[in-house]
Order: structure tokens, then C-alpha cells, then sequence
């Protein structure tokens, strides 16, 4: 028995990359998978069939049970039509993992409006809808009296929890991902829905420019650390009736490493009680400073 077991499972930009890995994992762990992808370019253009059907294809010849929905996650249309896709086809949905998206990464001096309103849509709309039309669909079963152990992965990023150099609109987008997270979790909780996002890393079109030096397949035989199926495992699991009690939470994965991270909390405080002068509030905000942890450095920063 897998640990996924006749869960049905719902994984966006599926078609190649993390998506696929993911797909494919939960398929081998006993789920049932709607392999949704639009068939877009690395920056979004275009839209093919194909990467989503040879997925499915691929769990089918392992033998087991998939379904291709090839829609625009970030559009109202799309987002609905998949979650009717895996109601239709399989009976419901247990699980949901955010995954589709795309970068267009430009310095924020050189960055067009269209090349950030194209990211946000992908990234953050594309988690919300899916999420929305998931979570209508849970709530009414839970008030049927048929509530699921539901499970919803979100996919945020180091550039969204550290930022990231050349990567506003993403960054942004993806630190807004953490946000939505957190308020799902709280708010869906009551119909037994789980809401995690994950912070990945990992070889694939979107990273093979970025990272070309560190992230070649090692020799024949070795660990290849930074494979898609490596961040898998972590997402099944949190996918899984197995993560009950876990919501709420970010984790980064890559290679063989698992890490919890640890978000916004107060820090040193002074409370006057009173209005500050500016003077004032900059003495003691300095005082502060000198007392608190040095946040991380943004990737790419010198
Ligand atoms: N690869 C990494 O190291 C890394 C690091 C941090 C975060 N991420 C995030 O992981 C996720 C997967 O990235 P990847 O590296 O596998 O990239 P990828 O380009 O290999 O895969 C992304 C897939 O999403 C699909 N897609 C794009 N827009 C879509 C839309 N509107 N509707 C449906 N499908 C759409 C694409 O067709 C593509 O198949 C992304 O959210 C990415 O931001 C990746």
C-alpha cells in the first residue's frame, strides 16, 4: 500500500519539471492523478497538449490512473474545469498541489508592466483560483457531512522567502504565495483542509541557465542531488492522510535536505508609550537594529 492510496490528487504544471516528478510520485504511492498543464514556453507563451498527455501516458504504462487537463490554471474557466475534471473523472479531490508557473526575470529598473502583471497572474492568481474552486469544493462536502483529510501544497520559492536579484515580479509573487498559505490554512482548517507551501530546488528548464555550473547530472551511479524526484517525497507526504496536524508551514527541499523554515516573528521591541519624535524613534530603532538577528542575504546580492 502506498501512502497515497486512492487519494485523488490534482498537481498544475505537471507536464514536465517538479510537476512531473510530483505526479508521477504520488502516482507510485497509490494516487489517483489529474496532470494538468498548459504547454507554455519557459516564459509563458504558447500552449501545447502535449506535456500534460505524455504524463499521463507515463503513469498509465506504470499502470496506474491519470487524467490530462490541459487549462490555464491562472484563468476562472481553467481552475474550475480542473477541479470539475478531477470530480468527474475520479469522484473528488484530496489533494492539491500548486505547481504551474513561469519566470520573466529582469532587473527592477529594466522590468515592463507586462512582464510583471504575466508572473503575478501565473503564480499568484494560478494558486488562488485552483485553491478557491478546491476549497468550494470541500466546504460543501464537509457541510454534506463527508469532510476529506484535504491536503493543499502550495509552491513558493527561496527568491519569495529571501528575495532574489533580477527577480522582483517573481519574488514578490512568491512571498505573496506564503501569505495566501497562511491564511488558507487558518481559514479552511474547519473543513478539514491542510495548507503547506514548499520552497523547492531542483534541475529543470526553469533553473538549468541559473544554476548551469552546479546543477549537471553527476556521473553514472551517483546521487543526482538536484533531480526533480528528490523534492517529491516531502510533497506526497504532505499530500498524504500521513501529515495530519502539519498546516500553516514552509519547507525547503533540495537534493537529499529537508528544512523547516522559520517565518516573521517579533523581534526586539521598545514601546514609549507615547508618540516618538522622529530623532527619537531612530535612536531607538538603531538600538534595536543592534540587538536583533541580521536578516539573510538575498540570493544574488553582493
Ligand atoms: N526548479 C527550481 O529550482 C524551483 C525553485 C523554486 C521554485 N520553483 C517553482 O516550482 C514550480 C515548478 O517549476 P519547474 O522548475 O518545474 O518549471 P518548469 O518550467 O519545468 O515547469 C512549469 C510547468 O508549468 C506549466 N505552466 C505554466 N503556466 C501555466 C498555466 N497558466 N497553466 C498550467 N500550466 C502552466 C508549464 O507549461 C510547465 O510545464 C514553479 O512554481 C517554480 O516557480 C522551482
Amino acid at each position: 500500500m502506498g501512502i497515497a492510496e486512492g487519494r485523488v490528487v490534482v498537481v498544475t504544471g505537471a507536464g514536465r519539471g517538479l510537476g512531473r516528478a510530483h505526479a508521477l510520485a504520488f502516482a507510485a504511492e497509490g494516487a489517483k492523478v489529474v496532470v494538468n498543464d498548459l504547454g507554455v514556453s519557459a516564459d509563458g507563451a504558447g500552449a501545447s497538449q502535449s506535456p500534460a498527455e505524455e504524463v499521463v501516458a507515463e503513469i498509465r504504462a506504470a499502470g496506474g490512473e491519470a487524467v490530462a487537463h490541459g487549462g490555464d490554471i491562472a484563468t476562472t474557466e481553467g481552475a474550475a474545469s480542473l477541479i470539475a475534471t478531477a470530480v468527474e473523472t475520479f469522484g473528488g479531490i484530496d489533494t492539491l498541489v500548486n505547481n504551474a508557473g513561469f519566470l520573466r526575470d529582469r532587473m527592477l529598473v529594466n522590468l515592463d508592466e507586462d512582464d510583471w502583471d504575466a508572473v503575478m497572474r501565473v503564480h499568484l492568481k494560478g494558486h488562488f483560483l485552483p485553491l478557491k474552486h478546491a476549497a468550494q469544493w470541500w466546504r460543501a462536502e464537509a457541510k454534506a457531512g463527508r469532510q476529506r483529510l484535504a491536503r493543499v501544497v502550495n509552491t513558493s520559492s527561496g527568491a519569495g522567502l529571501l528575495g532574489s536579484v533580477g527577480q522582483g515580479n517573481y519574488s514578490a509573487a512568491k512571498a505573496g504565495i506564503v501569505g495566501l498559505t497562511l491564511v488558507a490554512s487558518a481559514e479552511m482548517g474547519r473543513y478539514g483542509v491542510q495548507v503547506n507551501a514548499l520552497a523547492p530546488a531542483a534541475r529543470t528548464r526553469m533553473t538549468e541557465a541559473t544554476f548551469a555550473d552546479t546543477m549537471a547530472a553527476p556521473g553514472e551511479g551517483a546521487f543526482d542531488g538536484m533531480a526533480p524526484e528528490n523534492v517529491s517525497p516531502l510533497v506526497v507526504w504532505l499530500g498524504s492522510d500521513g501529515s495530519e496536524g502539519v498546516t500553516g508551514r514552509v519547507f525547503e527541499a533540495e537534493a537529499g535536505r529537508i528544512t523547516v523554515m522559520e517565518g516573521w516573528r517579533p523581534g526586539p521591541t521598545a514601546d514609549k508609550g507615547a508618540r516618538w519624535t522622529p530623532a527619537e524613534a531612530g535612536e531607538a530603532a538603531s538600538k534595536l537594529l543592534a540587538e536583533a538577528e541580521r536578516p539573510q542575504p538575498v540570493y544574488g546580492a553582493r
